[in-house]
């Protein structure tokens, strides 16, 4: 992989497991400054081991305002910049209405929507100096609904909202907002299925979405795996 001849500075949330873990891997290996951000601790400091110089891990409940608002202080005390806030981390219950618990509904909007706005909310003024770049982690989801997943794609869809208010917000201030909308991912968010994209595909499009040249903004990218 080619590196990135400026070093960048990034906050990437849901980094313990899964997609989020492959995009730090893959920012690492780019020559980006990583604060990698979930709730387990434990698993934030093994990803933190292969890297300590380059990944910052900060232990924080996405739908707390005081912690995320720490995560985004720690960024700029540590490296006094930040260009990118990957929205990653995202929950999901799937089951009929009437099944579904209340908790899991406010669980669902709580990470996959109030989380993002957090996020946003304390690092755009310091994306806003670096004409910097948000990019969402959404779900084929938050474009179409299905049976089961009335409070997942909801919380999804909500996202989308949010992603196309933010884009037309921080345009004039040069900052980019990319929504990426993948299907099946094999991580252990469901029941994984062969045919499901490997999280390395979908960390590479984070990847491609802000190495985008400067007057593009990729703005919503759907991924589909390829189903035999
Ligand atoms: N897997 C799929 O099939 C699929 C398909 C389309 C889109 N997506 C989306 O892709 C993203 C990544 O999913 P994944 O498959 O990598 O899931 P995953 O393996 O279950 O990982 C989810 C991540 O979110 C973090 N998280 C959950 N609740 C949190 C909270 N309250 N505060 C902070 N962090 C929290 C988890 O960390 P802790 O538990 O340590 O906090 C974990 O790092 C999600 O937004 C998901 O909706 C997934």
């Amino acid at each position: 992989m080619w590196r990135d001849i400026v070093s960048k500075t990034a906050i990437v949330t849901g980094a313990s497991r899964g997609v989020g873990y492959e995009i730090v891997k893959q920012f690492v290996q780019a020559g980006y400054q990583v604060v990698a951000t979930a709730r387990n601790k434990e698993y934030l400091h093994q990803l933190t081991r292969n890297a300590p110089d380059q990944i910052l891990p900060v232990a924080c409940d996405i739908t707390k305002r005081d912690q995320v608002e720490d995560v985004v202080n720690q960024a700029i005390s540590k490296w006094g910049q930040l260009d990118i806030l990957v929205n990653n981390a995202g929950v999901g219950h799937f089951a009929p209405v009437e099944d579904l618990t209340e908790e899991q509904w406010d669980e669902m909007l709580e990470v996959n929507s109030k989380g993002p706005f957090l996020t946003c909310k304390y690092a755009i003024p310091h994306l806003k100096e670096t004409k910097g770049h948000i990019v969402n982690i959404s779900s084929g989801a938050g474009l179409n609904a299905f049976a089961n997943g009335g409070g997942y794609c909801a919380s999804k869809f909500a996202l989308m909202a949010l992603s196309d208010a933010l884009t037309q917000e921080l345009k004039p201030h040069h900052v980019r907002v990319s929504t990426i909308c993948p299907g099946s991912i094999k991580t252990n968010f469901g029941t994984p299925k062969d045919w499901a994209l490997s999280p390395e595909k979908v960390a590479e499009t984070v990847q491609m979405v802000i190495s985008s040249p400067k007057e593009v903004i990729y703005g919503q990218i759907v991924m589909r795996p390829q189903v035999p």
